[in-house]
């Protein structure tokens, strides 16, 4: 089925010039980008973003690594694109991503782990419309 996904290219990544080559990873898997902004996230929208994660032990510092400088989201569209992105990004722990995976490539900690990407259609409805107004949408 048709899909958006909600991408987000991490402060380690942004701090690496790697977006464009994270970008071609995902135009090469078909997903088209259809929303993007570059954005220093405030204390109160990062711990809004993750707060399923609030009670995790890691919360804290998860907050502080993704305010630590700007990041990339996008909103990508695709057949698939949930679970193609998904594993465009490899496992969460970097020590874990299979060879070839953006994790793997460009990632050094679970910490700093370069990309998050929606984990459910769902979510990524809630994760969108967190960072994009429908009107900065442009499916194409
Ligand atoms: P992300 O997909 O952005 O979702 C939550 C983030 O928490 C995850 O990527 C990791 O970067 C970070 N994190 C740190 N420790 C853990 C952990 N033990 N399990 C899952 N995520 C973790």
């Amino acid at each position: 089925a048709l899909e958006r996904t909600l991408s987000i290219i991490k402060p380690d990544a942004v701090a690496k010039n790697v977006i464009g080559q994270i970008y071609a990873r995902f135009e090469q898997a078909g997903l088209k980008i259809v929303a993007a902004k570059m954005k220093q996230l405030s204390r109160q929208e990062a711990e809004g973003f993750y707060a399923v994660h609030s009670e995790r032990p890691f919360f804290k510092a998860l907050v502080d690594f993704m305010i630590s400088g700007p990041v990339m989201i996008s909103a990508l569209e695709g057949e698939n694109a949930v679970l193609a992105h998904r594993d465009l990004m490899g496992a969460t722990n970097p020590k874990e991503a299979a060879p070839g995976t953006i994790r793997a490539d460009f990632a050094e900690s679970i910490d700093a782990n370069a990309v998050h990407g929606s984990d459910a259609v769902d979510t990524a409805k809630v994760e969108i419309a967190y960072f994009f107004a429908a009107t900065e949408v442009c499916p194409r």
